[in-house]
């Protein structure tokens, strides 16, 4: 890992931050309405954190009262030990129970046009047929299932049934190739792939059975793979292997209406297990729990999105991310919410599609990403300007740093002014948000994600461990431990230990950059470690480069992140091709699909320069921080220490000649 406050990149990006003095109160009539709205929250969530999360149980139902809130062994967290939930009744059949049986619970817009609103008595009976399914085909408490989906109802429904049964899920993003696909299906060891014929992109069908098939020939736990039928065959035909392969809709008409009663399982029971990139080739699957995750994702999405009984809230993200399980199946479901899904691409057929959502359906609360919000400002402000946006009274954003100029374009054209912005922070392992504004208490800075979650108690520290001072860059930790936080990487507690909790024993390592103004609001600074944010999308450099070395033309490769105004951060690639490759065009644009093929199209690199050698030390590591600096145009740090100085003038030259 580099050093923050040492790094060049970070104090640039600091002294551009510095210049940020806007502040942006909350109106006294938001406040005056705000379920939150009392700032002694944070202190008393500070004085006693467990009786604050104490207190915040209360918000589930529990089966079983648990007897202690948290048992704590760093880094091993137990939450709400000894209580017995089950986040499928928490998040539809307590609903049921009441007056919410017929309040909308999923809008769902397809891309084509089409739409399908689920009332919580439509999701209770359809999480229940889905749940009786997957025992049909015989899984049962503990088996792990895979969802490779389409933005469709049926992969909240299919969560869910998971969740009812005791069985976890991991959900691989369907913009992942299929040797990804396969991977995650081992490393979980999971018995069944839930899959579609294919869902709606851009107008063309993403052909998610076809990568599934390839993926599951290499997945020897895999027992069956079920299929939702989204597209239909006179769009797309998929070819169904006899025994392996089942159609949803006919396994679902076999079963008939069926309840299968939700499993009380213990608060430590796995939920699901997630898929993140760390700093070496295989990602992370992050293990979440039951009853501490449910806690920690429905009070967030409560307090931060000042959520109301008739609001229409809706998440852009996609639920094969972090963002998307817990900001819109758990905490939204938990809480009884009414919760927008869109299936697509937010420029079909035209460049207003997001804002066509938000009037049709009177959206009132908007969590999208810093990189699509830089798209719309790009494509320009005349296509909100076609909406009535007027619904709109909280709006959020996730997954990467927001540039102030972002964040005020977003005030301006899509809130008007009106509805307050909550910069929220977190990450797959913490499961919940943990810095935020809260909108009717804090006044926001553009930029700046405020102040830590009450009850969350983080530090900004220096490489020797002590804090830093007002306005210096260093490495955010995490002070103790919260209910949602990972419980540890599935088949590897070692990894999780010392990727997270060493560094700085006892403390949670987020593996960011941050800052605290003089004002102790905290600004994030991105990462420090060799993970990219690409269109909030992470990577890890290890994962590309693995794909690049394992092209036969390829001898060595390293890769960055460079500063990119649309996507935050762009992967660039230098390579040193073998000896007797040439270093051409056709070589580019055949390592750019290599790595596609390998990890799926978020991970294409934008650049790729030929080297024929890489800046080594003399112990033989790649100094990936001189890259960066070429990539950046920045004055070269110091080169004294390489083994051979003038490869890094060679890199220099030719990428400042193609770059011209
Ligand atoms: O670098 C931070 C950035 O995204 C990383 C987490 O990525 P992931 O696990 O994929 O989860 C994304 C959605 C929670 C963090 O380490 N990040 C996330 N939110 C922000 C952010 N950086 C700055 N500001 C944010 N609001």
């Amino acid at each position: 890992m580099s050093a923050p406050q040492g790094s060049s990149e970070q104090s640039s990006t600091i002294d551009a931050l510095l210049q940020e003095t806007r502040r942006f109160p909350p109106s006294a009539e938001f406040t005056a309405n705000a379920n939150v709205r009392d700032p002694s929250v944070y202190q008393r969530a500070k004085d006693d954190p467990e009786g604050f999360w104490a207190e915040a149980a209360n918000r589930l139902d529990w089966f079983q009262r648990w007897e202690k809130v948290l048992e704590w062994d760093a880094p091993w967290a137990k939450w709400y030990v000894g209580g017995k939930l089950n986040a499928s009744y928490n998040a539809v059949d307590r609903h049921v129970k009441t007056w919410r049986r017929n309040k909308a619970a999923i809008i769902w817009e397809g891309e084509p046009g089409d739409s399908r609103v689920l009332t919580y008595r439509d999701l209770y009976r359809e999480v229940n047929t889905f749940a009786a399914v997957l025992k049909e085909l015989g899984v049962s408490k503990g088996d792990r299932v895979a969802f490779y989906m389409p933005m469709i109802p049926e992969l909240a429904i299919g969560l869910l049934a998971c969740a009812r049964i005791g069985a976890p899920h991991t959900v691989i993003f369907g913009g992942f190739s299929s040797e990804a696909l396969r991977d995650r299906c081992n490393d979980s060891g999971a018995k069944l792939v839930v899959t579609a014929d294919g869902g709606w992109r851009r107008g063309n069908v993403v052909p998610l059975k076809d990568t599934t098939d390839a993926a599951v020939a290499e997945t020897p736990t895999v027992e069956h793979v079920l299929v939702v039928q989204r597209v239909g065959p006179s769009v797309r035909e998929v070819t169904m292997q006899e025994g392996r392969d089942i159609w949803y809709h006919e396994m679902a008409a076999k079963v008939g209406r069926k309840i299968i009663e939700p499993e009380p399982l213990d608060s430590e029971h796995p939920l699901y297990i997630m898929y993140t990139s760390g700093t070496t080739g295989k990602p992370k699957g992050q293990l979440h729990t039951t009853g501490g995750y449910l806690v920690g994702a429905s009070l967030t999405h409560e307090w931060i999105f000042d959520l109301k009984e008739d609001d229409i809230y809706w998440c852009t993200a996609d639920i094969g991310w972090v963002t998307g399980h817990s900001y819109i199946v758990y905490g939204p479901f938990t809480n009884g919410a009414s919760v927008v899904m869109y299936e697509g691409a937010p420029d079909f057929p035209d460049k207003d599609r997001f804002w066509d959502i938000v009037e049709k359906y009177g959206v009132t609360i908007l969590y999208t990403a810093p990189t699509s919000i830089r798209t719309f400002m790009r494509w320009g402000e005349q296509y909100p300007a076609m909406h009535d946006l007027s619904t709109l009274r909280v709006m959020g954003t996730v997954g990467e740093p927001i540039n102030p100029e972002a964040w005020m374009w977003y005030n301006e054209h899509i809130g008007h002014g009106r509805a307050p912005i909550v910069d929220t922070w977190w990450q797959t392992e913490t499961g919940m948000i943990l810095i935020t504004p809260l909108p009717g208490i804090v006044a926001t800075k553009p930029g700046s994600g405020t102040f830590p979650f009450p009850g969350i108690e983080a530090d900004i520290l220096d490489e020797a461990g002590n804090p830093v001072p007002v306005n210096t860059g260093g490495n955010l930790v995490i002070k103790r431990p919260w209910p949602a936080m990972s419980r540890t990487i599935w088949g590897d507690p070692e990894r999780y230990k010392r990727t997270y909790w060493e560094r700085y024993p006892g403390l949670y390592l987020t593996g960011d950059g941050a800052r605290r103004d003089e004002d102790g609001y905290y600004w994030l600074l991105g990462r420090v470690d060799d993970v990219l944010n690409v269109s909030g999308h992470r990577i890890g450099t290890m994962e590309v480069e693995s794909a690049l070395v394992s092209h036969p033309a390829v001898a060595e490769a390293a890769v960055i992140g460079a500063s990119d105004p649309l996507t935050g951060q762009a992967i660039v690639a230098f390579v040193t091709p073998r000896s007797g490759q040439s270093p051409n065009d056709a070589l580019q644009a055949d390592l750019r699909e290599h790595v596609v093929k390998h990890i799926g199209a978020l991970a294409r690199p934008k650049k790729i320069y030929f080297t024929t050698e890489l800046p080594k030390t003399r112990s033989a590591k790649i100094m990936r921080r001189l890259l960066r600096d070429i990539a950046e145009g920045r004055v070269l740090g110091d080169t004294t220490t390489l083994l051979d100085p003038n490869i890094v003038s060679q890199i220099k030259e030719q990428y400042e000649s193609t770059e011209g």
